[in-house]
């Protein structure tokens, strides 16, 4: 839809150039829809990558040539990164567009992260890329063009409960990103973020918990504890919205393309209509009302903390009322 409403110039290269095109964690999701349709671009010569652990379904998956290579590269290990982008700059001497793709989900609340999570979530999202970025942002400013596309989030730009690192690496990149946009500028080297808000995949599956969260979540232990409901809530809000999400990774990797073919994009793409809707909603919304609104809108918000609050509350008859229809109606949706 982005393309329909801001006019994107389409570059307009010399037929002999083939840019080198890197992309990160191709195992899977966004990463493996983007190496899927970069593949029938036959202009572009490729470097899909993807951890040591993980490569297999890339070999399997495609077939290497002249202009594709399946190359390991786990985002967090600096030592990875020297390597992966040595043996490009050996083979092909440049890269002209980065893909910085991978990416990990923590599912846990603030409190019950530990300082090992934290660091993970951090190295993966926004350590790791911008270390990439460093690496090749010299040879790009040689050659007096590149491209440092992102895959940022809805959540670089509003914060979920359940999600708080996660907020946290985005928030990061895109505050990177957004100085990084004038510090390349001068030297022909665009900057941008492609921000998907809930994408209709199975990535949900495979995000990640911190000990606490996971026990929280699980409730294994069977006594309640103090985030169990809204874990309950989130995790059903979050699963219903990817499943009706508006994006998918084909919808994505096809934005993506645009914006390698697109003269000067702009910094910020978001990659589908909840994107928009969310960008518009915390820019227009009077500020102090934007919390409340998403605290009132959000699934089972009133029962968060059940049990456990000492916040005091005092309720109308009216209200109490109000409180146990609207509890039996959500818990008949969870259950
Ligand atoms: N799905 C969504 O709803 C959504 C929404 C907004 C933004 N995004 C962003 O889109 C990007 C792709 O997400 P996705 O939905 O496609 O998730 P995904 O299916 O879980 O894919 C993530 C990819 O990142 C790779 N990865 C993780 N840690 C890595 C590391 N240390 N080094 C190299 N690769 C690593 C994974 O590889 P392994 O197989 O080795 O784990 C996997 O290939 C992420 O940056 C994510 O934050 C996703």
């Amino acid at each position: 839809m982005y393309k329909y409403v801001y006019s994107f110039k389409i570059q307009d290269d010399d037929e002999n150039y083939q840019p080198v095109v890197l992309v990160t964690g191709c195992s899977s999701g966004i990463g493996f829809a983007l190496a899927r349709h970069l593949i029938s671009e036959t202009n572009y010569r490729l470097v899909l990558t993807a951890r040591e652990k993980s490569i297999g379904v890339l070999q399997t998956e495609f077939v290497e040539s002249d202009r594709v290579w399946i190359l390991p590269l786990d985002i967090v290990s600096e030592e990875s990164r020297l390597r992966a982008v040595k043996e490009i700059f050996k083979r092909w001497g440049r890269v002209d567009v980065l893909i910085n793709n991978a990416g990990i989900s923590y599912r846990s609340v603030l409190e019950e992260m530990l300082d090992r999570d934290e660091l993970l979530q951090m190295q993966t999202n926004y350590l790791g890329p911008v270390g990439l970025i460093r690496l090749l942002l010299p040879r790009m400013r040689q050659n007096g063009r590149g491209k440092i596309i992102n895959i940022s989030s809805v959540s670089g730009m509003l914060a979920m409960p359940t999600m708080a690192s996660y907020s946290a690496s985005k928030f990061a990149l895109e505050g990177a990103m957004e100085a990084l946009w004038y510090e390349t500028r001068p030297f022909g080297i665009d900057v941008v973020l492609v921000q998907p808000g809930f994408v209709r995949s199975r990535s949900h599956e495979r995000v990640k918990y911190s000990v606490r969260s996971r026990v929280s979540n699980s409730n294994a232990s069977g006594k309640a504890r103090p985030y169990t409901t809204m874990y309950r809530y989130m995790a059903h809000f979050i699963g219903r919205m990817m499943k009706h999400g508006f994006a998918t990774p084909d919808s994505i990797a096809h934005l993506v393309l645009y914006v390698i073919r697109t003269k000067q994009p702009p910094l910020w793409v978001p990659a589908a209509f909840d994107a928009e809707f969310f960008y518009y909603l915390k820019r227009f919304f009077p500020r102090r009302l934007v919390l409340p609104f998403f605290y009132w809108f959000l699934p089972g918000s009133k029962n968060w903390g059940s049990g456990f609050t000492r916040k005091r509350r005092r309720r109308s008859l009216l209200g109490r009322v109000w409180d146990r229809v609207t509890t039996a109606r959500e818990e008949s949706h969870v259950n």
